[in-house]
């Protein structure tokens, strides 16, 4: 079983994804670790995040075993994400890395903007996870704290809604609901009540098939 799951910034995607992977034992993967990787390496060489040819030497000499580094979660390396996620050759590199872990024997889950839309167009089920902003910025708010970060509420909800606006209105692969994608809006729901709305979605949509 293929499942893309895609959302905006802080939507509660990742928890969801883990869950939902270990539930029916698939492998996973968070794309959004892909784009932090390559703006945490640009960066690391000084380079502009502009730098199209810099950018894609970065993607091809990427190290997979690096894609848990705590250090990518930071709202700087997010927001840096966000600009190279722009580069048109980037994407293509990536999506490649994507779909051969999508084609895993075993099935997987694959959460990002895209993944519905461009990357698996034939997942099994797709679905998009929605919350409010000042939900989403309240979650992410609350992560940055517990992991040590000193970053105002405020601030975290305008890079959130500056994030989502330049991921939605790219020319390539912007952030979009699939035509054929569940929405799940998690703004009342806590992880557990998530978690259990999503299984819901899954195994109705399996029933159907
Ligand atoms: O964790 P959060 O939802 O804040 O973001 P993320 O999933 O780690 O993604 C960081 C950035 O990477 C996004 O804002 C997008 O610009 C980009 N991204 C993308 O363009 N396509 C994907 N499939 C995943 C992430």
């Amino acid at each position: 079983m293929l499942i893309a799951m895609d959302g905006p910034a802080a939507s509660g995607k990742g928890t969801l994804a883990k869950n939902l992977a270990a539930h029916y034992g698939l492998a996973h993967l968070d794309t959004g670790s892909l784009y932090r990787a390559v703006a945490r390496d640009l960066m690391a060489a000084g380079k502009p995040l502009d730098d199209e040819e810099a950018a894609v030497d970065v993607t091809r000499s990427l190290d997979p075993d690096t894609l848990s580094d705590p250090g990518l979660r930071t709202p700087e390396v997010g927001q840096a994400a966000a600009k190279v996620a722009k580069i048109g050759a980037v994407r293509e590199a990536l999506h490649k890395f994507q779909r051969t872990f999508a084609s895993k024997p075993g099935g997987a889950i694959i959460e990002g903007r895209d993944i519905g839309t461009v990357v698996c167009p034939d997942a099994d089920v797709k679905i998009y996870v929605e919350a409010s902003t000042d939900v989403r910025a309240e979650r992410r708010h609350k992560e940055l704290l517990e992991a040590g970060h000193d970053i105002s509420y405020d601030e975290i909800h305008a890079q959130i809604a500056a994030r989502d606006e330049a991921d939605r209105s790219r020319k390539i692969s912007p952030l979009k609901p699939a035509e054929d994608a569940l929405l799940l809006d998690t703004s009342d729901l806590g992880i557990e009540a998530a978690f259990e709305a999503a299984i819901k979605l899954v195994d109705t949509k399996l029933l159907q098939r």
